[in-house]
């Protein structure tokens, strides 16, 4: 049984996850990994660095949860600033642009249908998303 908390066996306890350790499970940035399902959301976890792409959700709105570091939530009217402990949600049709001056731990809840890079399509966008193995 992986991280995936959609399906579990009814007769187990459901499995928690430590943050802390999920994180540990990678390293590369801009990749969103899949810990759990809520109704019909995702829960996934991202270490993000440097800049992202401009881009907006048509459908989906996205929150962005800070567990480590800094984020930067670029928007045409101006920048908010994440701090460890702090979320926000962006709307659907809202353009955004995520950036992290330092390595920077989120924890993202959004429709399963969301593709991280919006309506744009290049290197960064991850199309199928991995789901997260607990640490052995
Ligand atoms: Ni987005």
């Amino acid at each position: 049984m992986g991280y995936f908390i959609a399906q579990y066996d009814a007769a187990m306890l459901p499995p928690k996850v430590n943050l802390e350790a999920a994180f540990g499970k990678f390293s590369e940035t801009w990749s969103p990994k899949l810990l759990a399902s809520v109704a019909d959301c995702h829960v996934k976890i991202a270490k993000f660095a440097g800049e992202f792409v401009w881009h907006s959700h048509a459908d989906e709105d996205e929150l962005f949860y800070v567990v480590a570091g800094e984020l930067m939530l670029h928007f045409a009217e101006g920048t908010v600033t994440l701090q460890a402990g702090e979320l926000l949600v962006v709307p659907k049709g809202v353009r955004h642009k995520p950036e992290a001056t330092t390595e920077t731990w989120v924890m993202l809840i959004e429709p399963s249908s969301t593709v991280n890079t919006g309506e744009v399509r290049n290197e960064l966008t991850v199309a199928e998303v991995e789901v997260l193995e607990p640490p052995q």
